[in-house]
Order: structure tokens, then C-alpha cells, then sequence
């Protein structure tokens, strides 16, 4: 492979005969030159890579090569080699982001009364066109209506929206579409062999998938392969260049939580140790993806926002799919502890493993978080914070034939040894249904598990107390005074929040309702001013305002 100019350069298509894809662009525009027809203005729209600037470039060589205007530029007069190498001085490439001003438009507009050099056509390429301001615009509509004779304006956008409607009226438009896989596999192939570069078509496949639809992307992914691998591109190259693997295990890994499987969880982080990767970027892939599970779980569809490719798109839908909310909601709030407990010092592997083990095992987990909300408010204790009354919970009992619990888990079973599609969470209550006195118990544990989705409304629940209980329904309840919180706790969707909460918890997603009752002191210390919190919360969550009456204060900010 020669050095120069970036592959992407280098391989610009140069006549309409190399465009892969944009087929409705490449003939209308080759009838209009071969017509006599071609228009003084054109918008090409599309996205990034799609062969705007390329497409306009081949234009300029037809209209200007010694034989032209031909269709079939030749590539080898002055006029065609100083297009390619981007030195034609009848070839003006503009670019909007940096040339936006209404004195660069006025320099451009000059320039345009000057007659081609090469004596044919003046082709002006303003890239990135929706850049220029209103005023910009303002100063060169009427040269765009009007140009002089032999002069052509291509404008390019990725977005179309963002042009002036009155200039978009004066212009032909041309949208480019998003190549194919297969097409961007053909350019990778074709590109690589002109380059002596050696890649297997799986490999082709894979990097055109992950090319986002985009040529340049393509080619700049192969040049980047070209650089760690050399001339020789294997499958595995392609994969650690684009971190594939990474997604795979992250996929893999909330898999193996999703049908309770604990053992192929770890072999996920083993895979991770023997690449040599970092666990701590592994947990946050995993965090990113659990919350867009929950994403396309709640609107029933992959958003463009975290849309990358079809192909990914469709696995992240299946996905969503197969994963209960409630397993995505345990295991956000599980990486979320664990990534904490890195920050404090802890070892990543081991928080990474104790984390995919107990989401991949509810019931483990809902015992931990019963016994680690029992050490806390100890710890309080200790530290001389009020004394709470700490209601026992009894672990339910062991089924005959169950292996022993691990030394560190003291009250829930193991989950069982061969991998069942789906672990149901053994309740820790020993009715099976919900007693008020373990509910209570766990409180704290419920709040910090709706924090994970809902922090304001965690706040709230602080200072809510369960206060009735049936086997599969639940009352809380707030001071009379408290509306506002009580309001919040209210809607159909915090309660459902609270009610998953639970359900991870305990394994019973009980009926939620909210009253308003005298409340017995509170059991645990509230924040000290807990109105001005809440509202501070407000205000950072939302970037709210506090709307202050007393005028003096208004008149002095
Ligand atoms: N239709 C195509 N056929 C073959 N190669 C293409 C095509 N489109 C783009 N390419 C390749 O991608 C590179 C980038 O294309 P180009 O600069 O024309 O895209 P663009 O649409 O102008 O992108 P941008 O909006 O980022 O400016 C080209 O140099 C070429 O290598
Ligand atoms: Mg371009
Ligand atoms: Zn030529």
C-alpha cells in the first residue's frame, strides 16, 4: 500500500462509471450534460460519505475535461488531473462551517464575475452549506439566480432542513441515499485491491456492517486496519479495531443474566480478562446498554438516538424483547454499586463478577440486599445515629436436597445447579406474599433501587413509610402536609416503579397505593431541611428555576 493522500482520497471516484449506488443522480445529471441541459444550481443532500463532494467533482471534470463536455471525463488532461488533485482553479471548493461570513460570500460573489480560466465552466462546491447565516445567504441569493454564464454552484448538505427554503426553491435537488451493505462492501473490496491490501470477505462483511452507512467511514476503518495489521487484515483485526468483541460479550453477558445463568455471566468476564480488557470500561458498556434496553423496552422500538446499525439495531430489539425490565433495572442498579465500589478502591474483576452473579441470580440477590440493608442501619447504629428496631426477616425455608448456602450468603438458597431458562426469585417473606414488617425492613433497599430510575422520586419515597400490607398489595404513606411528594408517588408510574422495585427485591410486585396518614416519628434521620433538597434535586435534575415572589430579590440577580 502506498502512502499519500488518506484511502479515502485516493480512491474518490472519478467518473460516473465508478459511483457505486446514487444510480438516480448519475443519470440524470449525465442526460443534462449530455443535453446542454445542465443546471446553473444544485443541492445534493445526504449523509455523511455518501459521495456529495465527489459526485460534484465528477461534474466539474465532464463540463471542463479537453473532451468535454463529455460523460466520460478522461482523467488524464490538464483539466482532469488538476480536478483530482484538487488544484483546478475553475474548481472552487468552499466550505460553509469556516467561510460563513456575509464578507466571505461578498469575496465569493467577485470571484464569480470572473470568467473560467480553462475558458469552459467555473464549478464553485459549497460543503456544508446549511453553515452559511440568513445574511450570507441574504448577500448571495441573487448571484445563485442569476450567475454568469458557465457558472455552476453544487451545494452540499448533510442537512437539508437547515437550508433556506429560498434558496432550496432555486437549486435542483439531488438526495443521496445510504449505500447497502453490499455496496460498501464492494467499495472495501474494490479499494483493497488496488491497494494489494489482503482481507477475507467475512471481514469485508463485518466492517462494511459496522460502517454506519458511509463510504468514507468504510474506507477509514480499512486504512485504520492498514495500520495495526499491515497488508494482511484477518477477521480478529477487524473486530479489536472496531471493539465488536466487546459488544458481543456485552451482549453475551446480559444474556447469560437474562435466563438466569450465572456461569456463562463469568465465562463473559473471563473472555474480557483473556483479551486483556479493561473491566471498568466493560462495566459502563454494560451500563450504557442495560439503559438502552430499558429504552427500547419502554417506547417498543430502537430510537435513532442510539440506532447504529440495522443489524445491531435488530439484535438490541431482540434483545429488549427476551430481557425483563425488571432484570435490566437489577442489573443497572447492581453496576451501579459495583462501579462505586470501584471508585472506592475495590478490585474491578471481582465487583464485575459479584455484580453479573447476583443479577443472573435474583434470589441471591434479594437476600444480599435484605442483609446489606440490615448492615447499614447496624452501621448507623454504631455510629451513635438513632437506634432503629430492626424486624427479623426468617429466610425461608431451605427445600430438602438444596446444596448449602456460600459462607457469605448466609439466608437465600443457591440458585440451582443446572442453568434454568428462568430463575424465579424465591420470596425471602416465609408466607410467600408480602408481610408489612419485612417490607419495612427493606425500605431503604426499595428506594435505593428506584434511585436507579427515578432519583427524584427516591427522594420522595425517603420520607414515605409502608404502612399496610397485604400478600400482594401494599400501602404507603406520606405526612398529611407532605402533597408534594405524595403526588409524585402517585402516578401510575412511579407506583409501577416501586412495585419492580419490590419485585427484585422480594419476587412479588405488589399493588401499590399512596395515602396520607399522621405518620409515627420518623424511623429514619430526615435530611436536614428536606423541602430545600428536594427542590435542589429539582433543580438539577431539570435545570428548574425557583420562581421567587419577593421582587427585591428578582430586581438583584
Ligand atoms: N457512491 C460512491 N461510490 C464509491 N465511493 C464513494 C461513493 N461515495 C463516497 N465514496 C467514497 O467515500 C469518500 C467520501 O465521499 P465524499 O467526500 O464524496 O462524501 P460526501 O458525501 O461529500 O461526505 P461529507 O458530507 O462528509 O462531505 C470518497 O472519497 C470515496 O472514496
Ligand atoms: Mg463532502
Ligand atoms: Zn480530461
Amino acid at each position: 500500500m502506498s502512502s499519500g493522500p488518506s484511502l479515502y482520497r485516493r480512491h474518490r471516484p472519478r467518473t460516473f462509471a465508478d459511483v457505486v449506488g446514487q444510480e438516480h443522480v448519475v443519470r440524470t445529471l449525465s442526460n443534462a450534460i449530455e443535453h446542454g441541459k445542465v443546471h446553473h444550481a444544485y443541492l445534493f443532500v445526504g449523509s455523511r460519505g455518501t459521495g456529495k463532494t465527489s459526485m460534484a467533482k465528477i461534474l466539474a471534470a465532464c463540463l471542463n475535461c479537453v473532451n468535454g463536455p463529455t460523460v466520460e471525463p478522461c482523467g488524464v488532461c490538464d483539466s482532469c488531473v488538476s480536478i483530482a488533485s484538487a488544484t483546478s482553479l475553475d474548481v472552487i471548493e468552499m466550505d460553509a462551517a469556516s467561510n460563513n461570513s456575509v464578507d466571505d460570500i461578498r469575496d465569493l460573489r467577485e470571484a464569480v464575475a470572473y470568467a473560467p480560466v480553462s475558458g469552459r465552466s467555473k464549478v464553485y462546491i459549497l460543503d456544508e452549506a446549511h453553515m452559511l447565516s440568513t445574511a450570507a445567504w441574504n448577500a448571495f441569493l441573487k448571484t445563485l439566480e442569476e450567475p454568469p454564464p458557465n457558472t455552476v454552484f453544487v451545494l452540499a448538505t448533510t442537512e437539508a432542513a437547515k437550508v433556506l427554503p429560498t434558496v432550496v426553491d432555486r437549486c435542483h435537488r439531488f438526495d443521496f441515499t445510504r449505500p447497502t451493505v453490499e455496496q460498501l462492501a464492494a467499495v472495501v473490496r474494490r479499494v483493497a485491491e488496488k491497494e494489494s491490501i489482503q482481507i477475507g470477505p467475512d471481514a469485508v462483511g463485518l466492517l462494511a456492517r459496522h460502517a454506519t452507512g458511509s463510504f468514507r467511514d468504510a474506507l477509514g476503518t480499512l486504512e485504520q486496519l492498514v495500520t495495526y495489521s499491515g497488508a494482511t487484515i484477518a477477521i480478529d483485526d477487524v473486530l479489536a479495531v472496531l471493539g465488536v468483541a466487546d459488544a458481543d460479550l456485552v451482549f453475551g453477558a446480559v444474556d447469560a443474566v437474562a435466563s438466569g445463568d450465572p456461569k456463562s455471566a463469568l465465562l463473559a468476564v473471563a473472555k474480557l480478562g483473556e483479551t486483556g480488557r479493561d473491566m471498568g470500561g466493560f462495566m459502563r458498556d454494560l451500563e450504557i446498554h442495560a439503559r438502552e434496553l430499558l429504552v427500547v423496552q419502554t417506547l417498543g422500538s430502537v430510537p435513532a438516538e442510539i440506532s447504529i446499525t440495522p443489524d445491531r439495531d435488530q439484535r438490541l430489539a431482540e434483545q429488549a424483547a427476551r430481557v425483563t425490565q425488571a432484570d435490566a433495572v437489577r442489573l443497572l442498579d447492581l453496576l451501579a454499586a459495583a462501579m462505586k465500589a470501584v471508585r472506592d478502591g475495590a478490585d474491578a474483576r471481582t465487583q464485575l463478577e459479584l455484580a453479573l452473579t447476583k443479577a443472573a441470580s435474583p434470589e441471591v440477590d434479594a437476600g444480599a440486599r435484605a442483609l446489606h440493608a440490615r448492615i447499614e442501619r447496624l452501621e448507623q447504629a454504631l455510629s451513635g445515629e438513632p437506634q432503629v428496631t430492626v424486624p427479623r426477616v426468617e429466610p425461608p425455608p431451605a427445600p430438602p436436597g438444596t446444596p448449602q448456602p456460600r459462607a457469605e450468603e448466609t439466608s437465600p438458597p443457591e440458585p440451582s445447579p443446572q442453568p434454568a431458562a428462568v430463575v424465579v426469585a424465591e420470596p425471602p417473606a416465609p408466607t410467600g406474599g408480602l408481610e408489612l414488617g419485612v417490607v419495612a425492613e427493606l425500605w431503604p433497599a426499595v428506594v435505593d433501587a428506584v434511585r436507579v430510575d427515578d432519583d427524584v422520586l427516591a427522594m420522595c419515597l425517603t420520607e414515605a413509610r409502608p404502612v399496610d400490607c397485604a400478600e400482594r398489595s401494599l400501602v404507603i404513606a406520606f405526612h398529611p402536609d407532605d402533597t408534594m411528594r405524595r403526588r409524585k408517588a402517585e402516578s401510575a408510574r412511579a407506583r409501577q416503579v416501586v412495585a419492580e422495585a419490590l419485585r427484585s427485591l422480594t419476587g412479588v410486585a405488589p399493588q401499590i397505593s399512596v395515602e396520607a396518614r399522621e405518620l409515627d416519628p420518623a424511623v429514619e434521620e430526615a435530611p436536614a431541611d428536606p423541602e430545600a433538597e428536594l427542590l435542589e434535586r429539582l433543580k438539577a435534575e431539570f435545570d428548574a428555576e425557583e420562581i421567587l415572589d419577593d421582587p427585591d430579590q428578582e430586581g438583584a440577580a
